[in-house]
């Protein structure tokens, strides 16, 4: 296993289940997975101790867990030794690397999806943004020696309007004034700046998006103008993503409920996993900044049997094909980001790889031997699997580092797992945490946090309420004072949530 998140932690537990098994590594792992499975200091970008590491030991199966090694094809690697290696390889895992690649192989494959442009430099970003429809009235007030009443279309309509009004050296015309009408609302200014500021606070539904891997950072929902040129000036100008932002997508803003469907495929079968949910913010209700994931349920009641269908063949199905057709053909897991709007499931996005943490809910709920499904997806032969699921729902609660998503402390001790790890129906997957030998020797490793997510409590229950009720009270009898996590995790069924 490849990676030493949470997500790994829960594929390295399930596949160790396998009569199969004989030995699970974990490269590099961290603290959890290093009671379950066995370490090995190996980074996941270095793909040549990788190599070595599995032709030594001889692995039967490689799995990789997050999409940097995957983009930078990995898979491509081992498969040109005859190693097998669960995941798509480089070209196909574009599908994630490239946000360009995927719209355009949407737009070719009539998946359901937000209108877009691409752009490749600033300037033309920012016209485009401009030259959105704002329909603002603009009239001269005060001492104006000529009565403007200007109809304006768009923000660089509008901008220009002012400034035939106001002049922009002086910033004061004297006695002169601007009015901005919006939908029979009418305001005065009496400087270019003020009447500027105004118009680049007219809302609008924008979302800016990073071509490249920017570790789920490059995406900018963006409400008004001003949002939306401060994102063009980040990820083009500033470039605080570097090559990653050579290409910018702009693209529609979609409203619905948010939710995403994973699926494994060898290229022609796909196999749907459960449903699951999770929480992108970091704060109770929604609030806060967003997060690689602060919390998961499965099943999600919104993913009825007869919205699986349509997201298999309006979506799965079709992206699998145009990659095989694109001469991409992908094995692995196909994870679909999706918008469920009044006209249906749209893809917001696809990811290359299991996500973090809706794989440990549903791992949670897996009965089925996992590894017998990775080395039918591997081997070409998937349409021989059929997966059996507990239908109990499961829930999973991340426990954070105080300060993330921004800055947070590491090395703060985590206690009481023992007490947690005999509750039934409980399992805390290890996400960032590390052992650490105490000062002296002959004293124990202790577990200490390693990371923005440390902690994920994930617990069965026979209703979502109760697995609810047991990972929040497993959460609660574990004592790390250094962190915190929602307490509105599956909480009203999940349905309440955007
Ligand atoms: P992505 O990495 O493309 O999934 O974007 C990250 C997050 O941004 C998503 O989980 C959504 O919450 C949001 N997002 C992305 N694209 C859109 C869109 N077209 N409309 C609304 N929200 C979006
Ligand atoms: N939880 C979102 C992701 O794995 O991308």
């Amino acid at each position: 296993m490849i990676g030493k998140g949470g997500r790994e932690h829960a594929l390295c537990w399930k596949l160790k289940q396998s009569s199969r098994a004989t030995t699970v590594f974990c490269a590099p792992g961290n603290a959890g997975t290093a009671l379950d499975v066995q370490n090995v200091a190996i980074e996941p970008g270095d793909q040549r101790g990788l190599l070595q590491f599995a032709r030594r030991e001889g692995i039967g199966l490689t799995v990789v867990g997050p999409e940097e090694p995957l983009a930078k094809g990995i898979v491509d690697v081992f498969q040109r030794e005859g190693l097998r290696i669960f995941g798509p390889r480089r070209d196909a895992a574009e599908l994630e690397g490239s946000k360009v690649f995927a719209k355009d192989l949407m737009r070719q494959a009539g998946i359901p999806t937000a209108d877009y442009r691409v752009f490749r430099s600033g300037p033309d970003a920012e016209h485009y943004i401009l030259s959105r429809e704002v329909s603002l009235v603009v009239r001269s007030r005060g001492r104006s020696t000529i009565r403007h009443t200007l109809h304006c279309r768009t923000a660089s309509e509008t901008m220009e309007a002012i400034e035939r009004i106001l002049d922009p050296r002086e910033m004061l015309s004297p006695g002169v004034q601007v009015e901005i009408e919006e939908r029979g609302h009418r305001r005065v200014f009496d400087t270019v700046a003020d009447a500027r500021d105004f118009v680049l606070g007219r809302p609008l539904g924008l979302v800016l998006k990073a071509d490249g891997l920017a570790a789920g950072k490059g995406v900018y929902v963006c409400n008004n103008l001003r949002q939306a040129l401060d994102a063009v000036n980040q990820i083009m100008v500033r470039r605080i993503f570097g090559q990653a932002g050579d290409r910018l997508i702009i693209e529609e803003r979609l409203d619905g409920y948010e939710t995403s469907i994973q699926a494994l495929t060898d290229g022609r079968t796909i196999v749907a996993l459960e449903s699951s949910q999770d929480y992108k913010r970091a704060f109770d209700h929604d609030e806060g900044p967003n997060t690689g994931g602060m919390g998961a349920f499965s099943p999600t009641p919104r993913v009825t049997p007869a919205l699986m269908e349509e997201v298999e063949r309006e979506i799965l199905v079709p992206i699998v094909h145009a990659l095989k057709r694109a001469r991409r053909p992908f094995r692995g897991v196909i994870y679909a980001g999706l918008m469920l709007t009044n006209q249906g499931p749209k893809v917001l996005e696809f990811n290359v790889r299991f996500g973090d943490p809706e794989t440990q809910v549903v791992l949670m709920r897996l009965k089925s031997d996992l590894l017998d499904a990775l080395e039918a997806v591997v081997d070409g032969r998937l349409d021989s699997i059929s997966l059996e699921w507990d239908a109990r729902p499961s829930v999973t609660v991340v426990i954070a580092s105080e300060g993330y998503p921004g800055h947070y402390e590491r090395d703060h001790p985590i206690e009481n797992l023992e007490a947690v790890a005999g509750l039934s129906d409980v399992k805390v997957f290890h996400a960032g945490t590390t052992l650490r030998s105490g000062p002296g020797s002959g004293r124990e490793a202790r577990i200490v946090s390693d990371g923005g997510r440390v902690l994920n409590v994930t617990a069965l229950g026979s209703t979502l309420a109760e697995a609810r009720e047991h990972a929040y009270e497993a959460a609660r009898a574990v004592r790390f004072p250094g962190g915190f996590y929602r307490r509105d995790i599956a909480e009203r069924d999940g349905s309440g949530i955007r």
